[in-house]
């Protein structure tokens, strides 16, 4: 034990009135443990007039978070219909703007910013018009992406200056499957040209984490902690990615203040984890029940219609047109400053977000495997293998 450790147990065990016994209860170190101050974010050299385009879905609560421990000045802006399921409290200290994208802009005019993130567009002509806005004032504007802009997924390592998708109409504002993409990768072209000088693309592969709406990457910690026989997609040797929202809007303002310019792949973790890694690594923290992985390969999936990504979360085949789509390269954002929290955290925290959720929500997932449909592709797996 280092001797700045051994000071701090000493001092646990004072404050717990244990003084005079040997040891402290396990309960009661952890108890001390977690109400130990926790270490502070140091504020930036500089405070910025930070605007956030959304704020209070999934990612922008954690960039209000980080902001303002940075010692930054909030603005957001939104329709004023989501409410954050974390940091709620945190609004009270932020500006807030209201206005719909679509159709209604003015609450921005005549405001002066010193950088703007675009989380809530994924239509060219939303950021055109609030890049217009805003550049004269603004020296950086931070559009968050995606990787769904890469037109080719077969390859190993896809990096941020492999192709982008082009959509044959550039003029349409319907975001499906098919365009998502194209349109984020037009947004991303609309940043540039607005702001030659000052344009961040950060491009997230899955955001997961407490907070998360879609319910996708959340399957695993809540199925896992459920205990049993859990049906796990394909191999153990798949390859898996993510990133945690609070990595993602840390590494976003860090981009901000170092004006770390251009774009930037932003997932992790830091090297490649396997499907037996994240389910493993989630049951060592999230489950003490009794648990057994049954891998069941992809095309006894296809054929029983468990949909790889919304049922099978965080997975799909690693083969074909798809077989980079779990292995992109993320050391250009490594090196500007992209850090992982430990899968341990960002599972733990998510299921105990999950727990604060109010019943009704909780009872209908939004992605994830339904009980009784892994129930019966399980037996039908095992009748298959005898
Ligand atoms: N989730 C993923 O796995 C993933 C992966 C890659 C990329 N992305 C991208 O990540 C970005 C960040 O999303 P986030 O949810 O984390 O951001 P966020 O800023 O936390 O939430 C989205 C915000 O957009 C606002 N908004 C939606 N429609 C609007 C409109 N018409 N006018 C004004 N404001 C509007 C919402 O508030 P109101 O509803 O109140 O207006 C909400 O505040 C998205 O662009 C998404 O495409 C997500």
């Amino acid at each position: 034990m280092t001797s700045t450790r051994r000071d701090f147990v000493r001092t646990a065990v004072t404050a717990s009135g244990a003084i005079g016994t040997a040891l402290l209860s396990r309960e009661a170190l952890a108890q001390e443990l977690e109400s130990a101050p926790q270490p502070k974010v140091p504020r930036a050299q500089e405070s910025l007039r930070l605007l956030i385009l959304g704020g209070t879905g999934f990612t922008g609560p954690f960039q209000i978070e980080y902001a303002l421990a940075r010692g930054h000045e909030v603005t957001i802006f939104n329709r004023g219909r989501t409410q954050p399921t974390v940091n709620q409290e945190l609004l009270s200290r932020v500006t807030q703007l209201v206005g719909d994208r679509d159709n209604d802009i003015t609450a921005l005019q005549g405001g002066s910013w010193d950088a703007v993130i675009d989380n809530s567009s994924s239509i060219p002509r939303w950021t055109r018009q609030t890049a217009e806005l805003t550049k004269d004032t603004a020296h950086t504007y931070l559009f968050t992406s995606s990787l769904s802009v890469h037109s080719d997924n077969s390859k190993i390592g896809i990096n941020e200056d492999d192709p982008v998708a082009e959509l044959e109409d550039p003029t349409v504002e319907e975001i499906t499957g098919a365009t998502y993409g194209g349109l984020k990768a037009l947004c991303e072209e609309e940043t540039r040209k607005a702001f030659p000088n000052g344009a961040i693309i950060v491009r997230p592969g899955l955001i997961v984490g407490p907070g998360d709406r879609s319910d996708r990457w959340t399957y695993w910690p809540v199925r896992i902690a459920r205990g049993g026989e859990v049906m796990a997609p394909g191999t153990p040797d798949d390859p898996t990615q993510h990133i945690d929202a609070r990595d993602l809007a840390e590494f976003q303002i860090h981009l901000i203040e170092q004006r770390k310019l251009g774009t930037y792949s932003a997932v992790g973790p830091l090297s490649q984890l396997t499907m037996a890694e994240l389910l493993y690594g989630i049951r060592a923290v999230t489950s003490n029940l009794e648990i057994s992985f049954t891998w069941v390969d992809a095309d006894f999936l296809a054929e029983h219609e468990v949909r790889a990504w919304s049922e099978m979360t965080s997975w799909v085949p690693p083969r074909g047109e798809m077989a980079g789509f779990s292995s992109f390269d993320n050391s250009r954002g490594v090196a500007a400053g992209l850090r992982f929290r430990p899968l341990a955290v960002t599972a733990k925290d998510t299921l105990d977000w999950w727990q604060t959720l109010p019943a009704e929500r909780t009872a209908s997932p939004r992605a994830g495997l339904d009980p009784e449909k892994e129930k019966r592709v399980l037996a039908a797996w095992h009748e298959r293998n005898g």
